[in-house]
C-alpha cells in the first residue's frame, strides 16, 4: 500500500470546549478532547448525541448549515481553523471526510480522482494518473476498477463507490480524517473491506472514526469517546483506551451503553 503519504504521520486535532446548537437549539455542549498524530479516535453514543455534528467541525462543513453556530476552538496541528487566516479550501484538503453514503461525483471513475488534483494544482496530467492508481491501490480498488476508469463512477457498488471515495480524499493527503459512519450503508462484506482500508490507514493520518459500532471501535480505535445527549446538548461522558473502554468503562452510562450494545 505504499502511498507517497506515508511520511505523513497526521496532524494533531484538538477540540476545546466544542459546543453546537442549531437556530439556538442545543446540539452539543462543549466537547474537549485531543487526538494525538497518527491516532484514531472513535466517536460513540446514542443517536442525536451530536456526534456528526462534532465531526462536521474540523473541516468547517458545519458553516455550510444554515442556523448552525459553533462555539469552542477547534485546532489542527496547533491552527485554529476558524483563523480569519484560514483558506478553507486548503483546511478540506488536509482534513478529508468520509460519510455514511458515497458521494461520488457525476461522473467517470476517473475525473473523480483528477478533478481535485487540478482543483489543487497538483501536478501534470502523467503525475495525477499516478496519484490517482496510487490511491486506488491504497483502498484495494485498482485490480476491480483499472480496466474500466473512463465508466460512470455511480455505476459501482456501494463499497467500490465508498472506497472510491476514500480514494479521492487520500489523493490530496489528508493529515486528518473524518469519517461519519462510513461503513454503515454497506452489506457486511463491503464493510470490512473498507475497515481494511482504513486499518491500513492507522499511524499516517488522524482519524476522528463516528460508529455505531462498539466492535468496529476496538478495531480500528486507539481511543473511545462516548457523548451522550442532555438538554444542553451532547456532553462528553467517557474518553478512554479503546480496549478499556470496552472492557472496564467507568462511568455509569458508559457502562449502560457497553452492555447494551453487548447485547445487541
Ligand atoms: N441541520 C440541523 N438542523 C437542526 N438540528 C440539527 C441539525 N443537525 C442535527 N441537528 C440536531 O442536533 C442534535 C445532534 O444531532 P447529530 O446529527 O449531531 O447527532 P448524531 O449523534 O450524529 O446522531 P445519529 O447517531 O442519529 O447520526 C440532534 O438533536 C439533531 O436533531
Ligand atoms: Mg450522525
Amino acid at each position: 500500500m505504499g502511498m507517497a503519504m506515508a511520511a505523513v504521520m497526521g496532524a494533531r486535532l484538538e477540540l476545546r470546549e466544542v459546543a453546537v446548537d442549531y437556530g439556538g437549539v442545543p446540539a452539543v455542549a462543549g466537547v474537549t478532547l485531543a487526538i494525538e498524530p497518527g491516532r484514531t479516535l472513535a466517536l460513540v453514543g446514542p443517536s442525536g448525541s451530536g456526534k456528526s455534528s462534532v465531526a462536521q467541525c474540523p473541516n468547517r462543513l458545519i458553516d455550510l448549515v444554515a442556523g448552525a453556530r459553533v462555539r469552542g476552538t477547534v485546532r489542527v496541528d496547533g491552527r485554529d481553523v476558524r483563523d480569519p487566516g484560514v483558506d478553507v479550501i486548503e483546511l478540506r484538503r488536509q482534513v478529508g471526510m468520509l460519510f455514511q453514503r458515497p458521494v461520488v461525483f457525476p461522473t467517470t471513475i476517473a475525473r473523480n480522482l483528477d478533478l481535485p488534483l487540478r482543483e489543487h494544482r497538483l501536478g501534470d496530467a502523467a503525475t495525477r494518473r499516478a496519484r490517482a492508481e496510487q490511491a486506488l491501490r491504497a483502498v484495494g480498488l485498482w485490480e476491480e476498477v483499472a480496466s474500466r476508469l473512463e465508466r460512470p463512477a455511480a455505476a459501482l457498488s456501494g463499497g467500490q463507490q465508498q472506497r472510491l471515495c476514500l480514494a479521492r480524499a487520500l489523493l490530496l493527503e489528508p493529515a486528518v480524517l473524518l469519517l461519519d459512519e462510513p461503513c454503515s450503508s454497506l452489506d457486511p462484506l463491503a464493510a470490512a473491506v473498507v475497515e481494511e482500508a482504513l486499518q491500513q490507514l492507522r499511524g499516517k493520518v488522524t482519524m476522528l472514526l463516528v460508529t455505531h459500532s462498539l466492535a468496529q471501535a476496538g478495531r480500528l480505535a486507539d481511543d473511545v469517546a462516548l457523548l451522550w445527549p442532555t438538554e444542553r446538548g451532547g456532553r462528553l461522558v467517557e474518553l478512554q483506551p479503546a480496549a478499556e473502554f470496552l472492557a472496564r468503562p467507568r462511568t455509569p452510562l458508559a457502562k449502560a451503553f457497553v452492555a447494551g450494545a453487548a447485547a445487541g
